[in-house]
């Protein structure tokens, strides 16, 4: 079943592997030495700006096969017709949030991919969640913890793998601080914390769980290196390192809860906007809520309880896209 050479490689298909992280994590997988096959859209990325060829090259290493993976006949007859896989590794999730697509992608499209992984004799699945859905506020945070439930119940080696906040997720404001323009805030900046985890330190955890034993059968909160930082601190580390005087922008988060509010309520008579208002609480959400560990009998979130990995932190992030030794790849500040 294993092409490959090297000791413990293995066949894993990769679903998600156009996404930020699915892309470090094929890098990471293809390094180790496994076969890797991804599922990708014929026009992937964010916007679909990217064609065969450059998510052919993106994903350098891997064998990709086009097609939708929302469609249980191409699964069958394109992915699991011709090929034994040992493992599913799933960085798939849905790019808005919006709640038919969250259903779609992070519930249905896993669940046929897992019955199909099942049928085919697949043992093992590790899966790219979020720390946030131990606190479930939100349509999409409801349809990941659906997944996870049944993948758990599968019978089949999981990995459930939570991670904190992305560089991605908080980087975005460099650019525009660089520019001489505040830095955006809500309320005081110290309502969050977290401990960002880099695209390549998640990639590696990912790759880890295939083989660690003591990373199976287990949900895996995770962040990056410590100490939890807020978003004050971001900005005042983005401030020291331009040598300038911190100037900050402060909204209300209440602002957010508001504009849901008031969507929730004219897609009474306008449907379309009910998913826009789901958007405005994603926003409420990350605003108020911070991305470490929830101690439930407190209902605090815990900074020492959350568990680290990696080396790349985020102020050193920041340094290299202030220098300019690395460039952010603007297209893919979604919301989360
Ligand atoms: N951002 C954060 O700080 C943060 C923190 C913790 C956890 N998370 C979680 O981490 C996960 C992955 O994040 P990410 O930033 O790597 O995601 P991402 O960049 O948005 O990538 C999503 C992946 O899913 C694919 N996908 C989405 N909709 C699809 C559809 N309809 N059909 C086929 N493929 C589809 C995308 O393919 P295309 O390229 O074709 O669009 C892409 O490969 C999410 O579950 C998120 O909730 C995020």
């Amino acid at each position: 079943m294993n092409d490959s050479s090297t000791p413990g490689a293995r066949r894993i298909l990769v679903l998600g592997g156009t996404g930020t992280i699915g892309r470090a994590t094929v890098a990471a997988l293809v390094g180790r030495g496994h076969e890797v096959i991804c599922i990708a859209r014929p026009k992937a990325g964010s916007g679909g700006k990217l064609t065969q060829e450059k998510t052919a090259r993106l994903l350098q290493g891997a064998e990709v096969r086009f097609g939708d993976v929302t469609d249980p006949a191409f699964l069958a007859e394109q992915v699991f017709h011709d090929q034994q896989f040992h493992a599913v590794v799933s960085c798939l999730a849905s790019r808005t949030g919006e709640p038919q697509d969250a259903w779609a992608i992070d519930y249905q499209a896993h669940m046929d991919v897992l019955s199909l992984a099942k049928e085919a004799g697949v043992t093992q699945m590790v899966l790219l969640s979020a720390i946030c859905v131990q606190k479930p506020r939100l349509v999409f945070q409801h349809a990941k913890l659906a997944f996870e439930k049944a993948l758990i119940e599968s019978g089949l080696t999981y990995s459930i793998v939570r991670p904190t906040a992305y560089f991605k997720s908080l980087a975005g404001q460099v650019a525009r601080v660089k520019q001489g323009k505040p830095f955006f805030l809500f309320g005081d900046g110290k309502l969050t914390a977290c401990k960002p985890i880099s695209d390549a330190d998640l990639a590696e955890y990912l790759a880890d769980c295939l083989q660690d034993v003591s990373l199976q059968n287990k949900i895996l909160p995770i962040g990056g290196p410590g100490p939890a930082i807020t978003p004050l601190e971001q900005g005042e580390y983005l401030f020291s390192l331009l040598g300038r005087t911190p100037r900050f922008k402060s909204v209300p988060a209440s602002f957010l809860s508001g504009v849901a509010t008031f969507l929730d309520w004219v897609a009474k008579i306008a449907p379309p906007l009910a998913a826009k208002a789901e958007l405005a609480r994603i926003g409420h959400y990350y605003a108020t809520e911070s991305m470490l560990v929830l101690d439930t009998e407190t209902g605090l979130y815990d900074a020492d309880a959350t568990p680290e990995t990696g080396t790349d932190t985020l102020f050193e992030y920041c340094r290299r896209l202030i220098d300019g030794s690395e460039t952010a790849d603007r297209v893919d500040y979604d919301l989360f």
